[in-house]
């Protein structure tokens, strides 16, 4: 994800709602970064909807996007992402770098059958789509059809629905059954992970067993806004310090599980990476 923009409910993670809080890039203890960095005041930043770069030049990001991105966006991602522009939780979206990121990662590795759990609108889904052979097949899971159905459309013009198998509902206990019938084990060649953050971990536990050694788990958000490395007096918004420990622990268990080679990626809000190797 992108900024997953949930705010915590005490309850359970399921029930998490997302919510239009700027995210913590854009308020002032982020800007003063950018300000050292460059010694200048920068422009204003992050405009783009879906904007997720953790570069400290805004006018860079923009010029990633303006020459290697948007040129070579394939049409129904460009309307996709315009459509979910206009949706009141747009800041959850995949931004298209790293959309185009994905696409180009499935290609490389031949993807066949995949999963992603977290759709929103499916601009990281379509980009998946596009890039799987005709018979390839997408698990794609969320809590929130609704979402989902704002982009269907645009994948069915794409002529890519039907590798899709959407299911709605939280993801946790249908994983749980696929990991109790063995014939799942192994079977993915990718899996996508940009939902609850608070549930990474317990993913990972599952995931483990389902993708195939060799195959790929993408964990995003894994740098959360760069929040990270906040001091601890830092203004954070409610939700990114409640997910913050979180995703501080699942990149400390990431790092030393001996069952997966790793690369974490400064691509969007942070994308870590795990190759099964064992
Ligand atoms: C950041 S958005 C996904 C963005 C999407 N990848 C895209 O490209 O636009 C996170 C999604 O996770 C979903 N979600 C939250 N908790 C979930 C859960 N327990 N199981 C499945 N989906 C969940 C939310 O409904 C939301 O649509």
């Amino acid at each position: 994800m992108t900024n997953s923009l949930y705010t915590p409910s005490p309850s359970t993670s399921a029930s998490l709602q997302p919510i239009n809080n700027p995210p913590f890039h854009t308020q002032p203890h982020h800007r003063s970064i950018a300000m050292a960095a460059t010694g200048e005041p920068q422009p204003a930043k992050h405009q783009e909807v879906g904007h997720k770069s953790l570069l400290q030049s805004d006018a860079l990001y923009q010029y990633i996007l303006e020459t290697s991105v948007y040129p070579r966006e394939p049409e129904s991602m460009k309307e996709l992402r315009e459509v979910t522009a206009k949706h009141p939780w747009n800041l959850m979206t995949t931004s298209a770098d790293e959309g185009q990121f994905l696409n180009l990662l499935l290609k490389l590795i031949n993807a066949k059958n995949t999963m992603e759990i977290g759709v929103y609108t499916g601009y990281s889904l379509l980009s998946t789509a596009l890039a799987l052979p005709e018979d390839g097949k997408i698990l794609a899971l969320d809590i929130n059809r609704e979402n989902y159905e704002i982009g269907l459309p645009i994948i069915e013009k794409a002529g890519v629905a039907h590798k899709i198998d959407f299911r709605e509902g939280p993801a946790l206990p249908l994983l749980d059954q696929m990991v109790d019938d063995v014939k799942f084990h192994g079977s993915f060649d990718f899996i996508f992970v940009d939902a609850d953050k608070d549930n990474y971990l317990n993913y990972h536990k599952r995931l483990i067993d389902l993708v195939k050694i060799g195959g790929v788990i993408g964990y995003d958000n894994t740098l959360w806004n760069g929040s990270l490395v906040a001091p601890a007096d830092a203004p954070l918004r409610k939700y990114v310090r409640y997910y913050r420990d979180f995703v501080l622990e699942l990149n400390k268990t990431l790092a030393v599980d001996p069952r997966v080679e790793i690369c974490q990626l400064p691509v969007g809000d942070g994308i870590t990476l795990c190759r099964r190797i064992s």
